[in-house]
């Protein structure tokens, strides 16, 4: 038995610190005692009503609901049963249907507005992976912040992001919104997000509350299909899944939105494991919980629960407060209460809970606050934020591979032949989510390049990536025949000094309800790289997609490879300044990119399993592939740049003894010919413990800027928080034996040196 340094009281003590600086306005126990006061006033109807969400009359983002009980939302509002609304959206609407609640209902409660501002509103910003790839933790949060001001002058004031779920599946379409498979990197990226949309003071005109979803496990469906069951060990759950939720709550998130998945045979949404147990008792999580859309009544689908009244009972037992488009709580809690099956304090709780937000933002005395036309025309879709957005793009764009110097271009002189259906799209780039955006909006490759003019373009379409009009809420068309237009790409690259060619996925190809089996470039865009290569073999191909892709091919011949993901509405000019150098690429990569599907899952913080080394040459039994690598085609925290770095020196100073403390100090230098921005990645080895540890796990990372010729000394500080990990019990601990430590470029980093505690 080992020894314990630090029990589970020691994490309450660590974890458990909010903030300062957060809410500084907000006096909190004048809010409680408006709440109380209201409460005493509310009718059980009308507290249930404040539980109750319905989607509005714009946008669906999710199945939608039988004529006769949608029929009936404005009279809803009407009467005071209902507490808030999404996708709706626009001053103009937000400020009528509010209108309903505040003065046609009894009380006059204001309604919260919630939508999901994913990545950007009307001026979208790169998916939420892509940004994630900066590891800018400053520009993450702005980013979210001009989500904020933009959204919240459109009348709303909650938004459902950010998405924490860590996912190790690229299979699963919905990586594009999260920050990918790493939980130190991803809760990091969770507090800058929150900060950024919820601000120092939420009851500011722009900021908004946010949400942290999908508690729990979402990013574990089986196999990546979208919705499938999620069966995970407690290990995994306690040091993988939770930390970025247990980092939201410090950030102090008003609102989580509970998983449409099981968790080892309960449905998120009725689980109260997660959601009284961890959230609301030991994390002591003071907002609310909201469900997924109508994952209170998927319950019976889930074969969980009876029914639609069953399912309300369940979902508000385990904690959660508001009901998003399932109809069960405004149909059953009332006769639920009044038979006893409900007790009539956890609907208080649930009210309370949201009626404090409502007051922290404002609402009760402003509840138009957000519905400004002026401040929605100067707000909305304004060149304003342009330059931020494009920097956030360019600070996301991950260089994969660059030989002989194909990259940057030459500006000036040279016939560039430019292929695929993406480089000419406008709509693709801004992503997944971008229910607000109009169609059309985002810069394409092809008038980024334009704006170079010093050389000359030929455009060639090549191949279509899907067939006809893409839809949020359909299936799409993948092109897997037609090649009719490949001729015309073929004689263009033919006679180009340097072909760009711009293929991966559509914008709508990732996202919710978008798995994929496949992680290739879809349709015929692969059979079309090969055709132009054999005609141009100088290459820079540009990837657009919402996913690790597998591109093994492209990696043995292409020169140049440039990850442009789908970058939000200044994303040509982005992949433009990249191009041609006017920015020396810094993204590093959230999420490993496989040699091929059967891999996956594959990441970079995996055990070591007894047998983790071949034995001897052409010896069989070591956990390996017979017909693949076990190692990635490119690891998680990877990304080339136009210079080049080294490490050196690693120290390691171990003063645990005295002050729970180990300091690492390395020296990075700008060894090629320009400036550029290096990220130095600390990880550990803890190299046996009680519960086995992953090979390496991400602990801290710094980003500096150096000069070509530049030196600098970093040192980092790893403290218990770093040292320890949780039981399969959820208690955390700090156990003695060596560790090591490891310092570089990425997760493949081999600078090395152990301590002991
Ligand atoms: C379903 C999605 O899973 C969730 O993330 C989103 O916020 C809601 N629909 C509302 O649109």
């Amino acid at each position: 038995m080992k020894w314990i340094v630090l029990g589970f009281v020691g994490l309450l003590l660590i974890g458990c610190q909010q903030d300062p600086s957060l809410n500084k306005n907000v006096d909190e126990s004048k809010i409680d005692q408006n709440v109380d006061e209201l409460l005493a006033k509310m009718t059980l109807e009308e507290k249930i009503g404040q539980m109750n969400q319905y989607s509005g009359f714009m946008d669906f983002t999710g199945p939608q609901p039988n004529q006769g009980r949608a029929a009936k939302k404005l009279e809803h509002i009407k009467q005071g049963l209902v507490g808030s609304m999404l996708n709706v959206h626009g001053v103009e609407n937000v400020r009528a249907v509010q209108k309903l609640a505040v003065e046609e209902s009894r009380l006059g409660i204001p309604l919260i507005f919630g939508f999901d501002v994913i990545h950007g509103y009307k001026s979208v910003s790169p998916i939420p992976l892509a940004e994630a790839a900066s590891w800018d933790l400053k520009a993450i949060k702005r980013s979210a912040e001009i989500a904020a001001e933009e959204a919240s002058a459109s009348g709303i004031n909650w938004t459902f992001a950010p998405m924490v779920d860590i996912s190790r599946d690229a299979r699963w379409g919905r990586v594009m919104e999260g920050a990918g498979e790493d939980p130190f990197l991803g809760s990091e990226i969770a507090k800058a997000r929150i900060k950024g949309f919820q601000g120092d003071d939420l009851s500011a005109t722009n900021t908004v509350a946010a949400t942290a979803k999908h508690f729990a496990a979402y990013g574990f469906a089986e196999a990546g299909r979208d919705y499938n069951t999620v069966d995970i060990g407690t290990s995994t759950l306690y040091n993988v899944v939770f930390p970025p939720f247990r980092a939201a709550v410090d950030a102090d998130v008003k609102s989580f939105m509970t998983a449409f998945n099981v968790l080892n045979g309960i449905p998120a949404t009725g689980d109260e494991f997660l959601l009284r147990d961890i959230l609301k008792e030991k994390w002591d999580f003071g907002g609310f919980v909201v469900t997924d859309w109508d994952s209170a009544g998927e319950m019976v689908a889930h074969g969980f629960v009876k029914d639609g009244r069953a399912a309300a009972k369940q979902a508000v037992i385990a904690g959660s407060d508001m009901d998003m488009e399932s109809y069960h709580y405004i149909e059953e809690l009332k006769t639920l209460v009044e038979a006893g099956e409900v007790d009539m304090k956890l609907i208080d709780d649930s009210v309370r809970r949201i009626l404090k937000v409502k007051y922290e933002l404002g609402l009760f005395e402003d509840p138009y606050k957000y519905c400004s036309e002026t401040r929605e025309q100067e707000t909305v879709n304004q060149p304003k934020f342009k330059a931020e957005l494009r920097d956030m793009a360019k600070k996301s764009i991950v260089l994969l591979k660059n030989e002989k110097d194909v990259l940057p271009l030459n500006s000036s002189g040279q016939k560039i032949a430019v292929i695929g259906a993406l480089a000419n799209d406008k709509t693709s780039p801004l992503g997944s989510w971008r229910l607000a955006a109009e169609p059309g909006t985002a810069v394409s490759v092809l008038e980024g390049l334009a704006k170079f003019d010093q050389n000359t373009y030929t455009y060639a379409k090549g191949a279509d990536v899907i067939l006809g009009k893409a839809s949020f809420t359909k299936e799409l068309q993948i092109n897997t025949s037609d090649t009719s237009d490949f001729a015309e790409a073929i004689s263009v690259a033919k006679s180009a000094d340097v072909v760009v060619m711009v293929l991966g996925e559509h914008g709508l190809q990732s996202g919710e309800a978008r798995s994929r089996t496949r992680l290739d470039l879809p349709g015929v865009q692969q059979q079309l790289l090969e055709e132009v290569y054999k005609v141009n073999p100088n290459i820079v191909l540009v990837l657009q997609n919402g996913r690790p892709l597998a591109i093994t091919w492209a990696d043995e011949h292409i020169p140049a490879i440039v990850e442009a993901w789908q970058l939000g509405t200044e994303s040509g000019n982005a992949i433009a300044e990249v191009l041609y150098g006017l920015y020396n690429p810094s993204a590093k990569l959230p999420m490993t990119f496989p040699r091929h599907v059967g891999q996956v899952p594959i990441y970079y913080n995996h055990k070591s399993t007894g047998r983790p080394y071949l034995p001897s040459p052409g010896e069989v039994f070591w956990s390996h592939y017979s017909d693949e690598n076990n190692s990635p085609l490119y690891p998680f925290g990877y990304g080339l740049s136009y210079t080049s770095f080294s490490f050196k020196d690693l120290q390691i100073e171990n003063t645990y003894a005295d002050n729970n403390t180990v300091s690492v100090s390395v020296t990075v230098r700008n060894t090629g010919k320009r400036s550029g921005k290096a990220t130095a990645q600390l990880y550990i080895h803890d190299e046996y413990a009680s519960v086995t540890r992953p090979v390496k796990e991400l602990k801290s990372f710094e980003q500096v800027e150096l000069q070509a010729g530049e030196s600098r000394e970093i040192t980092f500080q790893l403290t218990d928080e770093d040292l320890g990990f949780y039981t399969n019990t959820g208690e955390f601990v700090v156990e003695e034996g060596i560790f090591r430590v490891f310092v570089g470029e990425d997760s493949q980093a081999e600078l090395t040196e152990t301590f002991e505690l």
